[in-house]
């Protein structure tokens, strides 16, 4: 199989990243189903469809043609049979439970054809904690995209010791394809390379504040004065999901039982509070 072989694919999870990817690939060209188990998240995501298109043909940035031309490559679908059934390419961005990605991975590997590579848009889960939940493990690695997905340029390509070759080289050529730079990494290695950078940022920044050093507020504004980030740590932790940096934390805990590792008291206290940034109008700032 290679890259041309891809011409079906099917995106798992409407939410903060899936919609996005559902977008990018059928923006480049590719046949997509958009599958999630919340009717009301793919209504949601088929509404961005219809409003982000028509907004970047305003903007001069797509043509009309090329719009219409996305719209007609994607479609919504709740049932995972009927979504998955004869795609080339899976791309999993279900919520990051290893249970419930082992669950769907052996699924998939009924439902889809043979030669369907499954790959999961997981931050932190890597694929050999998946990838013998098939009878395809060579066919299974991490694709990992960037919050939000139709802008962000990086796609992390993860190869595990189960994953081949052909695999991980396809999943480099279908990001190319979707405009994204691959980074291909030939080893397991837990946060992969970007969040591994991020967590140290995130951690020190969590220390200040722990310490009373300095607020969100000014730490953000020192990372963006100083730095050019666009987005300081608190800010941006907000906009990824405050669950994902609690989970990523007690994941990263559980495997090394080092106190450094285990999420810091403020995240684990807006954790418990549902304050999970952007996406419950809550978090480090307010969002109404
Ligand atoms: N969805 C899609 N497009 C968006 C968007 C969104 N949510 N927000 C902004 N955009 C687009 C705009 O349409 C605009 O596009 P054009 O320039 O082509 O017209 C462009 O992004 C810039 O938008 P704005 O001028 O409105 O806003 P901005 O300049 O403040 O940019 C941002 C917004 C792109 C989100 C920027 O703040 C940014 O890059 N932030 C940092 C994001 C980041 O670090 N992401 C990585 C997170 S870590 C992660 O994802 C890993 C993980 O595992 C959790």
């Amino acid at each position: 199989m290679n890259i041309e072989d891809v011409k079906k694919i099917c995106v798992i999870g409407a939410g903060n990243m899936g919609h996005q990817i559902a977008l990018c690939a059928a923006l480049a060209g590719y046949q997509v189903r958009c599958t999630d188990i919340s009717q009301e998240m793919l209504n949601k995501a088929e509404g961005f469809a219809k409003t982000y298109l028509p907004e970047r043909v305003a903007k001069g940035k797509l043509s009309q043609e090329q719009a219409d031309q996305a719209l007609r490559n994607i479609s919504f679908i709740q049932n995972l049979e009927e979504a998955a059934a004869d795609v080339d390419f899976v791309i999993e961005a279900a919520v990051e439970k290893i249970d419930i990605k082992r669950k769907l991975f052996a699924e998939l590997d009924r439902i889809t054809p043979p030669h369907a590579i499954l790959a999961t848009n997981s931050s932190f889960i890597v694929s050999s904690k998946i990838a013998d939940a098939t009878n395809r493990p060579d066919k299974v690695c991490n694709m990992h995209f960037f919050n939000p997905a139709l802008v962000m340029k990086l796609v992390e390509v993860v190869q595990g010791p189960h994953t081949s070759t052909e695999t991980a080289q396809i999943t480099m050529d279908l990001s190319k394809k979707m405009g994204k730079n691959g980074a291909w990494l030939k080893k397991e290695i837990y946060g992969f390379l970007v969040n591994r950078i991020l967590a140290a940022l995130h951690n020190e920044a969590l220390f200040l504040v722990d310490m009373g050093i300095a607020s969100p507020e000014e730490i953000d504004m020192a990372v963006t004065n100083a730095l050019g980030h666009p987005m300081g740590p608190f800010r941006l932790m907000d906009f990824t999901g405050i669950d994902l940096s609690y989970y990523i934390g007690m994941e990263r805990y559980q495997e090394t039982r080092d106190q450094k590792d285990k999420p810091s008291p403020l995240i684990i206290e807006k954790f418990v509070k549902g304050e999970w940034g952007k996406k419950t109008k809550k978090g480090f700032y307010s969002y109404d």
